[in-house]
């Protein structure tokens, strides 16, 4: 889909990136030509991943481990990461999600989760920003939210809050940094396959079934699909485009907004009897 090359000279520093998505955006990235730093909390994952890639690209990755939850550590990660060659491209991909009731959590079960996908990608955009505006250099950040950022979502409270900071984020520094250079976009995904998501937010696997039906081009996402609009977003083509949110959910969002949407279900049969009643009334 792209010309080889396209990420050529850019160096890409992922948050998560040693797993699911943010494994994959890495992936193809890397493909096209970037230079990767991952940075998570585990780091015998995120070394595994890089040596994944590094045998199949030949060129090596740089892992640092990191909470971003941890702003102190965060900057000291940023800056040991621009120390071996300055960072264009933040992916803020790293986030945890709790599904439970809001009555049954715990004050530090909101902050785990806030802690990761508000202040994380907060932190991070802060230490990398600095960096590039002093340094004068253009850069973009990419953020991965997610639909209910700006639906909200029952049963996943404390990611919808922290998601709807991301996004916010995204479009406050679009207007605030565009004259440094700086592009700032995100992604919203609908549900795509991953161990983290699927292991932690389908509770049984006949909800699981049930979920996928939910999305009116009747499928999942396929992990590729989203890398693959990540390294459009991160690449110069698309320098006009900031404080954007794309979605890539199978129409999954509008498929459940619109009021009439429900009528999908409804046979042939059931429109001709639903028309000679209209004409009826
Ligand atoms: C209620 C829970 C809980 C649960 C944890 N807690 N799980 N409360 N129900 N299921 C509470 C704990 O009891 C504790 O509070 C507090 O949360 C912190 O828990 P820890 O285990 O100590 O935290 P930590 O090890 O930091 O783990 C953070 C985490 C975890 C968010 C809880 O799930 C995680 O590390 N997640 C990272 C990966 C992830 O979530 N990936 C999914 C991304 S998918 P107390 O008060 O007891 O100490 C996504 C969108 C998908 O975001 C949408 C489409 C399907
Ligand atoms: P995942 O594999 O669980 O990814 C989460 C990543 O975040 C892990 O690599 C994890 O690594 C890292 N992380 C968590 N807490 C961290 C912390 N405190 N510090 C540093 N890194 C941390 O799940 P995924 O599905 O690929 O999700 C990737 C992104 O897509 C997330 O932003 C998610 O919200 C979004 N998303 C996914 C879906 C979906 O259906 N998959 C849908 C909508 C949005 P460590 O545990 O090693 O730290």
């Amino acid at each position: 889909m792209f010309k080889d090359g396209l990420l050529a000279g850019k160096r890409a520093l992922i948050s998560g990136g040693g797993t699911g998505l943010g494994k994959a955006m890495g992936h193809r990235f890397m493909e096209l030509g970037a230079d990767l730093v991952i940075c998570g909390r585990r780091e015998e994952l995120l070394e595994g991943t890089a040596d994944e890639f590094a045998n199949e690209f030949g060129r090596e990755v740089e892992v640092r481990q990191c909470d971003i939850r941890d702003a102190e550590a965060v900057d000291a990660m940023v800056e040991a990461a621009f120390q071996t060659a300055p960072i264009d491209v933040l992916v803020n991909n790293a986030a945890g999600n709790i599904l439970a009731r809001y009555e049954t959590l715990s004050p530090r079960a909101i902050d785990a989760v806030l802690g990761i996908v508000l202040h994380g990608a907060a932190y991070l955009t802060l230490s990398c920003g600095k960096r590039w505006i002093e340094l004068g250099q253009a850069a973009n950040v990419l953020s991965i939210v997610t639909t209910y950022a700006w639906t909200g979502s029952a049963y996943v409270v404390p990611s919808a809050m922290g998601k709807a900071g991301a996004l916010a984020l995204t479009r406050s520094l679009a207007a605030e940094w565009g004259h440094h250079g700086i592009r700032l976009n995100a992604i919203a995904p609908g549900p795509f396959p991953t161990k983290g998501a699927w292991d932690r937010l389908l509770p049984t696997e006949d909800y699981a079934k049930e979920f996928e039906t939910r999305m009116p081009l009747g499928r999942a996402g396929e992990i590729p699909e989203l890398a693959d609009l990540a390294a459009f977003l991160v690449s110069d083509g698309a320098g006009y485009i900031t404080g954007e949110v794309v979605t890539i959910d199978g129409g999954e969002w509008l498929g459940n907004a619109g009021q009439s949407n429900l009528m999908k279900s409804m046979s042939d049969a059931d429109w001709v009897a639903f028309r000679e009643r209209q004409k009826g009334g």
